[in-house]
């Protein structure tokens, strides 16, 4: 037996602010809808890994494994069930520990959830927080906040490479029309090139529309060994590769600012795993947590040579071009819920990838590339789906 693992069930939270929703309403609401998706019971489950990033410093709520288990319904039965953290990548982290579970014989049925709730705390609260996931002692400590690591990067990128500002806003057009089609995204507003360049500055060359926002939602999928579904009939998508890779966590420690290395290393080996090509790709969801990092984030996936990724944001990016990037609208519209970005990520693509997109479907959808990433690039994690 070859132990291939599969995802047979996904369900979600709208992303957003969700202020009638606590923390553990989101993660059984998804976590609910996920396992009713698979038609599974309690007894099937043998494991839950729960994605989480702040929740210590943000709710004051740790040990959200139990807190899953326990408002699931599950304590009685005994499942294991452990929390994944790694910053924004924590819900990639989660499916990938996940998927290693089944894969190893280990486990045959694992639910892999990721919440966050990062509204109930505004303004330069929520600002110091969220930017914990940065080197405290390097960056976070002198007032560094992820909007300026990004805004730094993004000042160099365009100095050497001549690229305006207009490209950066490209990608978050491209994510606010795909996210107006789809009825979990945090904004579903359309945005026109003008509007995506005049919005209000967050940090110089970054304004609001290159940013994510702070969001709260919930994302679960349903993980199954290749025998479970073969017993039971069921269908699945295939988790045909995961990989990982790190880099510094301070972006002054990197060799090239803009390059963001733990993505080019964790690509060359998913797509080694996976035995498919670059040009297989029937479509991506990247962590484009800033404008910027969507044009790097091209590059370092071998899309674009460095410094070329404006010559793909006008449309080849879109629903129908050539590479379509953030079907779901990507962090920008869909949201960032930290630790549920990468469960997210497969949520859609998993509906994609059965032809249950809706009006955001891709023709023909075969492969689907996901990229979670920590941070400014710590961490990058990345899973290749298809049939
Ligand atoms: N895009 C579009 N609209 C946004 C937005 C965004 N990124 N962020 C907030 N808004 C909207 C809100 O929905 C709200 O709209 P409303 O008045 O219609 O209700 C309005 O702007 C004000 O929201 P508020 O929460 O007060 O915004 P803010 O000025 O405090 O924060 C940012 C805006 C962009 C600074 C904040 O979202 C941010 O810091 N984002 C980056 C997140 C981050 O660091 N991620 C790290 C990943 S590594």
């Amino acid at each position: 037996m070859s132990n291939e693992v599969y995802i047979i069930g996904a369900g979600e939270t709208k992303f957003g602010e969700l202020w009638d929703k606590s923390l553990r309403n989101l993660a059984v609401e998804a976590g609910l809808k996920a396992v009713e998706d698979a038609g599974i019971y309690s007894k099937d489950i043998d494991a839950i890994y729960g994605a989480n990033s702040l929740a210590g410093i943000i709710n004051m709520q740790e040990n959200i494994g139990a807190l899953i288990a326990d408002f699931s319904g599950l304590s009685t039965e005994g499942i294991p069930s452990l929390r994944v953290e790694s910053s924004t990548a924590s819900g990639g982290a989660a499916l990938r520990d996940a998927y290693l579970s089944i894969k190893s014989g280990e486990y045959d049925v694992v639910v892999v959830g990721g919440v966050e709730k990062m509204t109930d705390i505004h303004g330069s609260d929520i600002l110091e927080k969220s930017s914990s996931i940065l080197d405290r002692e390097w960056e976070a400590f002198f007032g560094a906040t992820p909007a300026a690591m990004a805004a730094l990067i993004a000042r160099k990128y365009m100095h050497d490479f001549g690229v305006e500002k207009e490209a950066l806003s490209m990608f978050s057009v491209n994510d606010h029309l795909n996210g107006s089609k789809n009825p979990d995204a945090q904004f579903r507003n359309k945005l026109t090139i003008q509007q995506a360049m005049n919005s209000t500055a967050v940090a110089d060359p970054l304004n609001m529309m290159d940013c994510s926002p702070m969001s709260d939602g919930a994302a679960a999928v349903v993980l199954a060994s290749e025998s479970f579904i073969k017993k039971n009939k069921r269908e699945g998508v295939r988790i045909l590769s995961s990989a990982v890779a790190e880099d510094y966590l301070s972006v002054g420690s990197r060799k090239s600012i803009y390059t963001l290395n733990s993505t080019k290393l964790a690509v060359e080996k998913a797509l080694r795993k996976s035995g498919i090509k670059r040009n297989d790709i029937s479509f991506m969801e990247v962590h484009d947590s800033f404008s910027i990092f969507g044009l790097l984030e091209l590059e370092d996936l071998g899309f674009a040579e460095k410094g070329k990724a404006k010559d793909l944001v006008y449309d080849e990016i879109k629903l129908n071009g050539s590479i379509p990037v953030n079907p779901s609208g990507g962090l920008k519209a869909k949201g960032d819920p930290y630790g549920a970005v990468g469960v997210g990520q497969a949520v859609d693509a998993y509906r994609q990838l059965k032809g249950k997109a809706g009006d955001n479907q891709i023709k023909d959808a075969k492969y689907a590339l996901l990229h979670n990433m920590a941070g400014t690039g710590t961490s990058s994690i990345i899973h290749i789906l298809g049939e």
